[in-house]
């Protein structure tokens, strides 16, 4: 009998090690291992918890000295929030040199937007219709993070939403899942690359699903969407960061059809691991299996553990109900050990492909982990993808860009000059003072003579006489006024719902003050959701969008405002006219009365006090250029099911500035044996067009394209009437018929 302990284990006899043999195929290995653990370590690899700061629920942390324990007993497979080459290299010594099996831990860490390098928020990185850079920003993400240690984020996150009141919209997508979809796999690949070097780590598939539906916007609140609705509108996403090789997905908090995500054999089972074959490992959300109980769908601790694992749910972020009651579960026969092994074959297949087993501490190099962070290159990346994240909404007279040196400037704004507002909750291990603020841009832009600051209002957004007496004397002599308004960065993210999404009174007060001067104002707005601009849409010139943009935020921003770059981004959201119009988004139904029915204007689906259409569409973004859109053709007004459809259409820049232009083709299902929204993003280009250069594009659409899922995930390609539509936003387009045969 051989005994076996640790990493120096010496064996009675000659057996050979298989899992501790390099040569030796993956799967052969992990199947060796499986035959050493005990039902205990196994649980213990289905046992995440939480080494360091919190991000969720502290219940009845046990201490790190007793998890280090736990560790040395094998019953810990990994940890969350552990940072640092040190720190992490110091709990997997225990792990591998003190534990029976030398298993290695893995570090997972919410890498949301960047480790060090801070980049901004996904919804503005969205903005950029970038894939590229979108790709490459995950890249240096991964990078950094992999030299601290950590070689599993719990990112990207792939839920739609059309609710700016959730706090966490500024963490996704936006309302498009052709567009999420795309944008979810990019962001798999730039943190994966193909996991077999250092510099990459284990993505994370999140959140498993439909958490961006709560109703209201309130965090953790109820969901229910229809089978229609899911296949439709929010799994693609999902799928497309599975099917770009994501390692891991994480279950939800919510609930789906009344039964939670964590317990949800209709989505675990037969959605992830059965149809759609996902060959990795799914993780909890932080004490989701326990909170079943909350929900009201397990009766307790050992009922959560039960439910999860038989619905498929695999390892258990820090509610510790698999650790506490599975080798009792399997020792009662309500759960298999066969069902167990396949689970943690999954994570020890991981544990390998990462080479954690050969090379534990290959993460966890100081050296690297010094030389990594927080480079030229990183801030570069950085100010790139900010840059191409701001979206100018409004910009009349040509207010925008300040080119001529001899302009002065007044640049009003509390947040202007506050780091830490320029941060969203996941700030990862960036700290706030890195951030290049509002004024430092402008500053290392312009030079501080060419600027006057005045805060005009509080960390709060309420003001006062005399903040709103200074902001209006700084402006005396300024020929443009520059307002950073919107709500604080640390109101974006988990738990941060707001019932009212909207700019602050104090600064719309403001606004009144300075739009009274005469000068042209411009409204800088930070906040990491799409706000209720309509109040201060008439008080302002210009509205440059500016999300949450992290350490580069006064870099890039400067770059705009002074055109030295021309802002190239569309939102990806809809900008709400009023609360109450949430939530309105670009592929809604068309209704059973979508227009006037009579000349009264009688009879149809309508406000009485506002218009239908959001204030700012999806799509939609100005430029320092203009764009004409003509000669929208099709290859043919009419195709068989198994043709391809080629349709091309010319974009002009008619202006004075070279630019870039995302070019976006939606497509409209008239009639289908469900109803289809009004349109359908299906394609799009993002091309650079010098001033008064024409470019023809041309795209190619198939069958796949036209078609849409049933309730139970089938896709359907009906014959019949559709719209093609090609424009520059989701509602100014050309348009031309289409027939399928
Ligand atoms: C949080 C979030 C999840 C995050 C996890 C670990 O509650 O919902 O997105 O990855 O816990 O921090």
């Amino acid at each position: 009998m051989a005994i076996i302990s640790g990493s120096f284990a010496q064996t009675k006899t000659t057996e050979k090690i298989v899992y501790k043999d390099a040569k030796a195929p993956i799967d052969q290995r992990v199947s060796d291992l499986l035959k050493r653990m005990t039902i205990e370590e196994k649980a213990g690899q289905l046992n995440q918890l939480n080494g360091g700061l919190f991000t969720g629920p502290a219940a009845k942390d046990a201490g790190q000295k007793t998890k280090m324990q736990q560790l040395r007993d094998g019953k810990v497979g990994s940890f969350l929030n552990v940072l640092g080459a040190k720190e992490t290299k110091a709990v997997q010594k225990i792990a591998v040199e003190e534990s029976r099996l030398g298993i290695p831990v893995l570090f997972g860490f919410d890498v949301i937007h960047g480790y060090r390098t801070i980049f901004p928020i996904p919804l503005a990185e969205a903005c950029s219709w970038d894939l590229k850079q979108a790709e490459k920003n995950s890249a240096v993400a991964a990078k950094e993070a992999s030299s601290a240690g950590i070689n599993w984020t719990f990112a990207p996150m792939c839920d739609i939403t059309n609710d700016p009141r959730w706090g966490r919209i500024m963490e996704g997508i936006g309302e498009d899942p052709y567009y999420g979809s795309l944008l979810s796999a990019a962001r798999v690949k730039g943190l994966q690359g193909n996991l077999n070097d250092v510099e990459h780590i284990m993505a994370c598939v999140k959140h498993f699903a439909v958490y961006g539906a709560v109703e209201a916007g309130r965090e953790y609140n109820q969901v229910d969407v229809s089978r229609v609705m899911l296949w439709n509108k929010y799994l693609p996403p999902y799928k497309a960061a599975v099917d770009a090789g994501a390692a891991t997905v994480m279950n939800s908090f919510n609930v789906f059809e009344g039964v939670p995500a964590s317990g949800n054999k209709y989505l675990v089972h037969d959605i992830l691991l059965k149809k759609w074959g996902f060959k990795g490992f799914l993780v909890s959300d932080w004490s989701s299996f326990s909170e079943q109980i909350n929900h009201g769908y397990a009766a307790d601790r050992k009922d959560a553990a039960l439910k999860a694992i038989q619905a498929g749910s695999m390892m258990d972020m820090e509610s510790k109900v698999v650790i506490d009651f599975l080798p009792q579960l399997v020792k009662e026969g309500k759960i298999t050990v066969a069902q167990v092994d396949k689970a943690v074959a999954r994570i020890l297949y991981y544990k390998f492909k990462l080479g954690l087993f050969d090379n534990p501490y290959k993460f966890s190099d100081e050296e690297r982990e010094n030389k990594t962070m927080f480079t030229d290159a990183n801030r570069t990346e950085a100010r790139n993808a900010a840059k191409s994240s701001i979206v100018l909404l409004k910009n009349t007279n040509n207010v925008l860009p300040i080119t001529s040196p001899t302009k002065r400037l007044a640049l009003i704004g509390y947040y202007a000059k506050s780091k830490e507002d320029m941060f969203d909750f996941w700030i990862g291990n960036g700290t706030a003072n890195d951030a290049v603020t509002i004024y430092d841009g402008l500053k290392n832009k312009l030079g501080e003579s060419a600027i006057n600051y005045a805060a005009g209002y509080n960390a709060d957004g309420t003001t006062n006489d005399d903040l709103i007496n200074a902001a209006v004397k700084s402006a005396y002599d300024a020929d443009v006024i520059l307002v950073n308004v919107g709500i604080s960065g640390k109101m974006a993210g988990e738990d941060r719902a707001l019932a009212n999404p909207v700019i602050p009174d104090g600064q719309i007060q403001l606004l009144k003050a300075l739009q009274k001067t005469g000068k042209p104002v411009v409204a800088l707005v930070t906040a990491g959701r799409p706000l209720i601009l309509t109040k201060i849409n008439d008080l302002v010139s210009s509205i440059a969008y500016c999300w949450i943009l992290g350490t580069e935020t006064g870099n890039a921003i400067a770059d705009v405002v002074t055109g030295a770059y021309n802002p190239s981004a569309k939102t990806v959201v809809s900008f709400p006219y009023a609360v109450g119009q949430i939530p309105v988004y670009y592929n809604h139904f068309n209704t059973n009365r979508p227009d006037p029915t009579d000349d009264a204007g009688n009879w149809f689906s309508r406000y009485r006090d506002i218009p239908n259409d959001p204030l700012y569409p999806f799509g939609f973004g100005l430029s320092y250029t203009t764009y004409k859109y003509s000669d929208l053709t099709l290859s043919s007004n009419t195709i068989a099911k198994t043709d391809k459809l080629n349709v091309k259409i010319t974009v002009s820049n008619t202006g004075k500035v070279d630019g870039e232009e995302v070019v976006q083709l939606y497509i409209r299902d008239i009639t289908a044996s469900i109803i289809r929204p009004v349109k359908e993003l299906k394609a799009f280009q993002k091309i650079a067009l010098k001033a008064g250069e024409t470019k023809e594009l041309s795209f190619t659409l198939t069958g796949k394209d036209l078609s849409f899922f049933d309730a139970d995930g089938n896709a359907k390609l009906e014959a019949g009437a559709f719209k093609i539509f090609v424009g520059g936003n989701s509602k100014d387009v050309l348009e031309k018929d289409l027939t399928l045969k």
